[in-house]
């Protein structure tokens, strides 16, 4: 074969093997992930590649469903399928197939991926430019990507401590949540963290902020920390699915309750919006979309 995809068993060019639309990669990125080169169908460093994808997977809490000597084993056969002297040997294994929830899936198991491909052996002693680029990684939150582990774990510890939703902080400022906008009532005023790169800038966020304009209700959109958090007259996070929902306990704690009329002027406000614009059922989606 000239190239190899491997996917649960299936065995098939690259371009041919199939993937579920529900595999964890396709929404999340959850998964680990391994590459090495074979030689003469040897695996270079195959035993430190292999711990090392362990490792990866123990870290992310799964748990493949193959040992080490199995998958070394399989890597073998793979390889000779390919028809070059030099390959590039990439293997992934991904959380399993599930319907698109952040926290971990109750029913599945995972799935191993396998990709092999010539590979051209590097001149090495050649000279490379190079550019420097700041470390931004992670720094990205306003882009609505897929890369979304850190987002799936503290979702899984928010699912393991009975709570509904995880609230990020960067040092002492309050973000935004696993899959939410987070805001707080403070003396009659709407805070929300600033539309930077630390969180995503959300609909309902932006819908939340209209209704406050219409309700006279200030809004300050510079950071809030924690402590102000948990000082609040009221936490609400927001969402397309959650629309916009208060909080009563924050790591165990009792939060919030202390401006119930307030916070019922707001979420009415956004109830209201969205019954009346979704019973617009009659009306022309170009006229609904102008
Ligand atoms: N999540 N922040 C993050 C990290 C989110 O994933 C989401 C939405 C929001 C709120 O954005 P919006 O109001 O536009 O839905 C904020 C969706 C619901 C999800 O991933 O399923």
């Amino acid at each position: 074969m000239e190239t190899l995809g491997y996917y649960n068993g299936d065995i098939g060019l690259l371009d041919e093997v199939r993937i579920p639309m529900n595999d964890r990669a396709c929404w999340f990125g959850d998964g680990v992930y391994e590459a090495a080169i074979s030689a003469d169908y040897t695996i270079f460093a195959l035993e430190e590649h292999i711990h090392r994808f362990f490792n990866s997977a123990a870290l992310l809490q799964m748990v493949p469903e193959i040992t080490k000597t199995q998958l070394a084993e399989l890597l073998y056969t793979l390889v000779h399928k390919v028809d070059s002297p030099t390959q590039s040997v990439y293997w992934q294994m991904t959380r399993g197939t599930a319907p698109r929830t952040h926290a971990f899936p109750e029913h599945t198991s995972p799935n191993l991926w396998v990709m092999i491909k010539p590979f051209t052996m590097p001149d090495i002693y050649q000279k490379v430019q190079l550019i420097t680029v700041e470390d931004t990684r992670f720094f990205h939150c306003n882009i609505k990507t897929l890369n979304l582990l850190p987002n799936v774990l503290a979702s899984e510890k928010a699912k393991q401590a009975g709570c509904a939703e995880a609230v990020f902080y960067r040092g002492n400022r309050i973000t935004e949540g696993s899959h939410s906008n987070v805001h707080i009532f403070q003396d009659g005023v709407f805070r929300t963290a600033p539309r930077d790169n630390l969180i995503l800038p959300g609909i309902s966020r932006a819908h939340l902020i209209t209704h406050c304009g219409e309700l006279g209700i200030p809004v300050d959109e510079t950071p809030f920390t924690r402590e102000e958090l948990f000082a609040a007259d009221e936490i609400m996070i927001s969402s397309t699915s959650t629309f916009c929902m208060s909080a009563s306990h924050l790591n165990g704690c009792k939060v919030g309750g202390r401006a119930p009329e307030l916070l019922r002027q707001l979420q009415d406000a956004f109830l209201d919006a969205f019954r009346r614009l979704t019973r617009a059922g009659s009306m022309p989606i170009r006229e609904r979309c102008a």
